[in-house]
């Protein structure tokens, strides 16, 4: 059933770089949105991995003394190491050196040019060995590269390219048939306008004598597949293009590929006309996200600024980690990080609404009832409200991962956490149970089951500490309705939750 399926995918990270927090920014909300279609039943599949081919790679390993395969070998168990740090599940890790996927690759060349779509030519033009890519006169920022603002150098070869301009409208025609497909709506705007001039045709292939790192071309063997052609095709490999025809047809058109802004015209453009003319059906959508700013300033690795994720969770912890990402980017724009902003962030809703709210209700119960889970009792307005209340934020907070709005799913979950807190103040079991034990107790199992909902909410984005918390209640497999917390229960011994940072040192320094 296809609506029961999710296919999520990350841009393969180039191998040589140092893994930052805009690579993991990436893979943590694929893998939240990975973990919350789990959670409501779905037929999960979450692919990540590596672009091991190309100009960059080859020229890491020559300064290392060692072969490209080796350097690749070298780098993937970092990645992987990251990533089991964050505590990403994800279903298929592929690497583009692998044999399944170079065969995928020559197989698709193979029909792209049976379809009569790949001519040779020879070409000139200004070349990004950071990009991997040549740019033309129009996207030049005077002779400088506009990503990396280095002079280009301007090459001319003989080589292999792809029609891609007799694809242009049909691509415009799709993209306007399918507003879901390019999202936010203003990148797709930016593709659309982009494509109101005539497109080019890609170059595809690299002369073996400039570069010999990639798939050889099944039809001439002095040359490569230029490495953007290869790594897109990823996305079809993992699935089972060439493996299993019934999972490749399960999966595929459920596609959802995660990408940052600078990729979107690879993503939007090549890779749409590159399925085109190979006769596969386009992916369901592609969302762009926006760039993690060091304050004001872009992070890059040639710039030396970039924010070692590693280094921050051993600071502070996984689950406030992804908590921060998630919560301060809005989808499509760009944010700013910084180190106050992160402990600022953890201190208002994790410290004080969040894990506070846990230290209340668990102290009160060990006070007053012995470290077990009072009775339900009568329910008075205060408790119908705070049911309803929940019940809605479950409705919103579905509606809003679904449609990728994680920002504004944790705020409405927050704002019910904070509502907990009114009720709990409001209610006051510490002066309650002076006269009427069993409303304290109605007051205290009221609010733990609502904190344990919000809990559920948040589980996909922080899966460990909301663990703690329903294991605390020993609710762990308990569902997310309302009603699951057990009268006579007894309350596990749990660390706090967050404790409170202070300020103490500029992290950068
Ligand atoms: N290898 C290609 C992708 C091929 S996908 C078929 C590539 N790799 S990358 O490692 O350079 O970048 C991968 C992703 O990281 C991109 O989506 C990019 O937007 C993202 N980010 C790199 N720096 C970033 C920030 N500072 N902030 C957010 N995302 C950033 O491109």
């Amino acid at each position: 059933m296809p609506d029961n399926t999710f296919y999520i995918t990350t841009p393969i990270y180039y191998s040589n770089d140092e893994p930052h927090i805009g690579h993991s920014y990436t893979t943590i909300l694929a893998d939240v949105l990975a973990r919350y279609h789990r959670s409501i039943g779905q037929d999960v599949f979450f692919l990540t991995g590596l672009d091991e081919h190309g100009q960059k790679v080859q020229q890491a390993a020559e300064s290392r003394n060692i072969t490209p395969q080796e350097h690749c070998d070298d780098m993937a168990p970092k990645w992987k190491t990251l990533w089991e740090k964050l505590h990403i599940q994800f279903d298929d890790f592929i690497r583009t050196t692998e044999p399944r996927h170079q065969e995928v690759v020559k197989n698709i060349l193979t029909k792209v040019m049976d379809a009569g779509d790949i001519y040779m030519d020879e070409y000139g033009g200004h070349y990004c060995v950071g990009c991997e890519r040549f740019y033309t006169e129009k996207e030049l920022e005077g002779e400088k590269c506009p990503q990396h603002g280095k002079e280009l150098e301007f090459i001319t070869e003989k080589n292999y390219f792809f029609k891609m301009s007799k694809y242009q409208e049909a691509l415009i025609g799709y993209i306007n048939k399918n507003p879901g497909f390019i999202q936010p709506e203003h990148r797709k705007n930016e593709i659309l306008g982009f494509l109101r001039q005539p497109l080019d045709d890609l170059c595809i292939s690299r002369p073996k004598n400039r570069l010999s790192w990639g798939v050889e071309l099944p039809f001439d063997s002095d040359y490569v597949t230029y490495v953007w052609f290869d790594a897109l095709l990823n996305y079809v490999t993992a699935p089972g293009y060439l493996g299993n025809t019934e999972d490749f047809e399960k999966w595929w058109p459920q596609a959802v590929h995660l990408i940052g802004k600078d990729i979107l015209m690879t993503h939007a453009v090549y890779w749409p006309t590159m399925l085109m003319s190979a006769g596969i059906p386009l992916p369901k959508k592609i969302f762009a996200h926006g760039w993690w700013l060091l304050g004001e300033s872009k992070m890059s690795k040639s710039l030396g600024n970039v924010v070692d994720p590693l280094k921050l969770i051993d600071e502070y912890g996984v689950d406030p980690v992804r908590y921060y990402l998630m919560r301060e980017m809005v989808p499509g724009q760009d944010s700013s990080f910084t180190v106050e902003s992160f402990i600022k962030r953890y201190n208002s809703d994790l410290a004080n609404d969040f894990g506070n709210l846990l230290s209340r209700v668990t102290n009160l119960m060990h006070k007053y009832f012995e470290g077990k889970i009072p009775d339900w009792g009568e329910s008075t307005p205060a408790e119908d409200k705070m049911r309803e209340n929940a019940e809605s934020t479950t409705y919103i907070v579905n509606e809003l991962m679904k449609s990728m709005r994680i920002n504004e799913a944790i705020e409405e979950t927050m704002q019910f956490i904070r509502s907990v807190n009114k009720y709990l103040e409001k209610q006051a079991p510490w002066t309650l149970i002076k006269e009427d034990q069993s409303s304290a107790g109605r007051v205290l199992i009221t609010a733990s089951e609502s904190l344990r909902i919000g809990a559920k909410l948040l589980q996909p984005i922080m899966p460990n500490r909301t663990k703690t918390l329903l294991d605390t209640f020993g609710t762990g497999n308990a569902e997310l309705g309302w009603g699951q917390m057990k009268p006579g229960n007894t309350l596990k011994k749990h660390n706090q939750l967050f404790p409170r940072i202070e300020i103490r040192k500029n992290f950068e320094s």
